[in-house]
């Protein structure tokens, strides 16, 4: 059996029984104002995140969701967009596609505004997505990706970014790892379907999704996930694991590489009211600008001594120089 069969049997196994303790999310749930989540749907959240996030949902856009797990994220979703398919969720399990639209029903009881119809649930598969060209302005997938290997999770972002409309953004949540893993964690495939095996350095993921032809990426958090200890699994070190939240933009590739903000700001501290660097970047005195790593090492490379430049914070939020 693949690695993808195994995992559709583990998302079979969590559709049937909700499995609390499948994904250790690292976000608490994410109330807002009239929004009611069903207790299922918080025992069914096997993501890692929140790709939900309020500055990407102006404009009524189309959404596509995939990897719909107990429904939570399209429902949040779903508060946004209040209208007939509004928000498409794609999912390769039949059962968990059942599960969710039985959610959805709860939904429907403890919320007044949503209809179940809101999301148009579809079976499909992330490698090859049952959804037009150019047809979505926002897709998600949160905890999905980190379980593909390569040429799988080429195959899942070049699909994403083939739906996408021009500018269109691709939210994610996933795990992250920046230490190796041997062999025998890479390959197992339970431990790899459980979101624990698989993950990658975010660098290599960053890379994943500029090769695809991204051209502007966002980290928006890195947080703790999740320990891999000797005792428990076939590791001599202990391994320990992060997730983070990325928006990867379908922005044009810049002729002078991807802008990838991973949280840095430029501050100007000299003695005029404003700096320009004659390159689109302007930095007013005392005023943090947040920069991509390409505009931070351009203003590093001036060697001003008038000029901080901050590490990555792993947290942006809007606002950036390009
Ligand atoms: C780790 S769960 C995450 C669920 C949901 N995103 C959440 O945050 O709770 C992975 C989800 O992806 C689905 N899935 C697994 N393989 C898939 C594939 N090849 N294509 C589409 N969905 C898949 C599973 O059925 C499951 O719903």
């Amino acid at each position: 059996m693949s690695y993808l069969e195994t995992t559709k049997d583990v998302y079979k196994e969590a559709a049937l029984t909700p499995d609390v303790g499948l994904c250790c999310t690292t976000n608490p749930i994410w109330e807002l104002p009239g929004l009611k989540i069903p207790r299922i749907m918080q025992e069914m959240n096997y993501g890692c995140g929140s790709t939900v996030h309020a500055r990407d949902l102006t404009n009524n856009p189309k959404t596509l969701y995939v990897g719909v797990g107990g429904g939570m994220e399209l429902l949040q979703f779903a508060y946004f967009s209040r209208q007939k398919g509004g928000v498409i969720g794609v999912d390769v399990v039949d059962e968990m596609l059942e599960a969710s639209r039985k959610n959805f029903k709860i939904a429907e009881e403890q919320n007044d505004w949503f209809k179940s119809e809101f999301v148009d649930l579809k079976k499909g598969d992330a490698m090859n997505l049952p959804v037009e060209d150019n047809s979505i302005d926002v897709a998600a997938q949160n905890c999905l990706f980190n379980i593909f290997k390569a040429d799988d999770l080429k195959k899942a972002i070049a699909e994403m970014y083939r739906v996408l409309k021009p500018h269109g953004r691709l939210v994610m949540s996933d795990p992250t790892c920046e230490q190796p893993m041997n062999d025998d964690l890479r390959n197992d495939e339970r431990l790899r379907a459980l979101c624990l095996s698989g993950s990658l350095p975010i660098a290599d993921y960053v890379k994943a999704l500029t090769d695809a032809g991204f051209g502007t990426i966002e980290i928006r958090a890195r947080k703790p996930y999740r320990i891999l200890d000797p005792k428990h699994y076939p590791t001599d070190e202990l391994i320990y694991i992060e997730s983070i939240e990325v928006a990867a933009i379908k922005d044009p590739m810049p002729a002078d590489g991807p802008c990838i903000f991973t949280g840095k700001a430029a501050i100007y501290y000299g003695e005029d009211d404003y700096f320009d660097d004659n390159a689109g970047h302007v930095l007013l005195k005392n005023q943090p600008l947040a920069v991509c790593d390409k505009t931070a090492g351009a203003f590093a490379a001036l060697e001003r001594d008038d000029i901080f430049i901050s590490e990555s914070t792993f947290h942006y939020d809007g606002g950036g120089c390009c």
